[in-house]
C-alpha cells in the first residue's frame, strides 16, 4: 500500500541522514522542504523531495496538501495516562489557596488516584483510559510513554502495566511502558521507607520483568517523597532487569538528585522547574535528556523550566504532557508547545525539535520516530492551510490539525 502525500507547503524535520537528538544551538535549527511530496510504503516513509522530483506513477492514495504543513507526529515522552476519576475537587481547593503539598498532606494528591485505582477493575482502567489515548491521537501524539505509579501495591501496578500493555496491543500509536512504583510511599509505610522501597525491589519488579510489562523504571525524587540514596537503590535495582530510568526530579526543590541520575545513566530527567548551574554541568555531555513539562507549571503555577538558559548552555531539551489527573490534566502537545513558545521563551524550531525528536530520545524511539528520513514510521500531522509553521505555538487555542497519520493510516 502506497500513499502519496503531494503539494506540502512545508514539510518539517526532514532529516537526510538519522540523528539521535540535537542540542543547544543545533535547537533552534529546524530542516524544512517547501513545496514537498511525502511517499509511504505501508507505514513507513520511502521517499521525499521537491514537488519537481514527484513520482509520477500512481499510488493507491494521493492526499493533497496544497497550503498545509506536514511534521512529524508528537513524541510524547512522559505520561500518566493511565488512571481513575479526576481530581477537580483538589484543582478548585489550590484556587482557594490550598497548595499542591498541603492536599497531599491531607491524603489528596497521588495516594488520593492510588486509592481509586485500586478500588477499580482492569477494564473499567481501561475504559477510562482508552479515551484518553484516542483524545491524544488526535491532537496529533503518534508515540507515547505511559507510567504506572498510581496502584503503589503489588497489585495495583500490575493492574496499571496490563492496562498500558493492552491499550499498546490495541492502538496504532506507539506506547512504551515505565514501571513507577516508586511514586510516593502508600500511607502504611509513611515511617516504613525501606519497607515500601523492599516490595517495590522484591516484589514488584521482579513480576513486572517476568512479564516484559515495562520498557523504564522511574521514581519521584523530591522532599516527602523518595531521596536521592532512595532512587539511587531504584535505578540499581531497575538495571538489574534492563530497564533504564526516567525520573521525576527537581520540580519543586533541588535536592541534587540530576547528578546522581546522570551517574546511573538515567535515559531522561524530568520536570526541571527548579534548575541550578550545578545540574546544568552535570548535564552536560551525558546522555540524559532534559524533559519539561509546561503544562504542569501552567496547571499548578509553578515556575517554567529555564528552557533558554538549558538551551544556551548546549543541552538538549524534550517537551512532554505529564497528562496526569493532579498536575496537568491535558495530553495536548500543541499546547505544550505553544506554552514553551510563549512562557519559555522557546523559538518555533526549538519547541518542534522538542516535542519530536528529542522527545522521541527521551522514550528510546529516536531511530523509527520523531523526524521525516526514510526508514521511519509514517507518523505525521497534517495541518489545515497555514500562513506559516509558526502559526501552531501562535494560535495557541486554535486545532490546527487536519488529518493525524499513525504508521502510514490516517486515523479518525
Ligand atoms: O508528574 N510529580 C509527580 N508526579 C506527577 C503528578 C502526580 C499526581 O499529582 O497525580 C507529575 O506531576
Ligand atoms: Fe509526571
Amino acid at each position: 500500500m502506497q500513499t502519496l502525500i503531494i503539494n506540502i507547503k512545508e514539510l518539517l524535520q526532514v532529516r537526510e541522514t538519522a540523528i539521535e537528538k540535537v542540542s543547544g544551538s543545533e535547537m533552534a535549527i529546524l530542516p524544512t522542504l517547501k513545496n514537498a511530496f511525502l511517499l509511504i510504503e505501508n507505514d513507513t516513509i520511502v521517499s521525499y523531495g521537491s514537488m519537481e522530483n514527484c513520482p509520477k506513477n500512481r499510488a493507491d492514495k494521493t492526499i493533497d496538501a496544497s497550503g498545509k504543513i506536514v511534521l512529524p507526529s508528537w513524541c510524547d515522552s512522559h505520561t500518566h495516562i493511565v488512571y481513575v476519576g479526576n481530581r477537580e475537587q483538589e484543582f478548585v481547593d489550590r484556587i482557594n489557596g490550598l497548595s499542591y503539598e498541603e492536599i497531599a498532606n491531607r491524603g489528596g494528591g497521588i495516594l488520593n488516584s492510588a486509592k481509586r485505582l485500586n478500588e477499580a477493575s482492569e477494564d473499567e482502567i481501561y475504559n477510562q483510559s482508552k479515551k484518553r489515548l484516542k483524545e491524544i491521537m488526535l491532537l496529533g501524539t503518534g508515540s507515547v510513554e505511559i507510567k504506572s505509579g498510581y496502584g503503589l501495591t503489588v497489585e495495583g501496578e500490575l493492574k496499571m502495566l496490563r492496562v498500558i500493555k493492552k491499550l499498546a496491543e490495541n492502538y496504532p500509536i506507539t506506547i512504551k511502558a515505565t514501571f513507577l512504583g516508586a511514586h510516593a510511599f502508600p500511607t502504611e509505610y509513611k515511617e516504613n521507607h525501606t519497607g515500601y522501597i523492599d516490595i517495590i525491589i522484591n516484589e514488584m519488579l521482579p513480576k513486572i520483568a517476568a512479564e516484559k510489562l515495562a520498557d523504564y523504571i522511574d521514581a519521584f525524587c523530591e522532599i516527602g517523597y523518595f531521596s536521592v540514596e532512595e532512587i539511587e537503590l531504584i535505578m540499581e535495582a531497575g538495571k538489574k532487569y534492563g530497564l533504564r530510568s526516567k525520573i521525576h526530579v527537581n520540580q519543586f526543590t533541588v535536592i541534587n538528585g540530576i547528578k546522581a541520575c546522570v551517574k546511573h545513566d538515567a535515559l531522561s530527567v524530568d520536570h526541571l522547574e527548579m534548575v541550578t548551574d550545578d545540574d546544568i554541568s552535570d548535564l552536560k555531555n551525558s546522555k540524559t535528556m532534559p524533559v519539561a513539562l509546561p503544562s504542569c507549571s501552567y496547571f499548578i503555577n509553578i515556575p517554567y523550566t529555564p528552557a533558554r538558559k538549558m538551551i544556551d548552555a548546549g543541552l538538549p531539551l524534550a517537551l512532554a504532557s505529564d497528562f496526569n489527573p493532579g498536575t496537568s490534566p491535558s495530553g495536548n502537545m500543541n499546547f505544550v508547545v505553544a506554552t514553551a513558545c510563549i512562557k519559555m521563551k522557546m523559538t518555533p524550531q526549538e519547541a518542534i525539535n522538542a516535542a519530536t525528536l528529542n522527545g522521541a530520545y527521551a522514550m528510546g524511539i529516536s531511530n523509527t520516530h520523531g523526524s521525516i528520513t526514510i526508514g521511519k514510521k509514517a507518523n505525521l500531522i497534517i495541518t489545515k492551510p497555514l500562513n506559516s509553521f509558526y502559526e501552531l505555538p501562535y494560535a495557541f487555542g486554535s486545532n490546527l490539525i487536519e488529518q493525524v497519520m499513525i504508521n502510514g493510516k490516517i486515523i479518525s
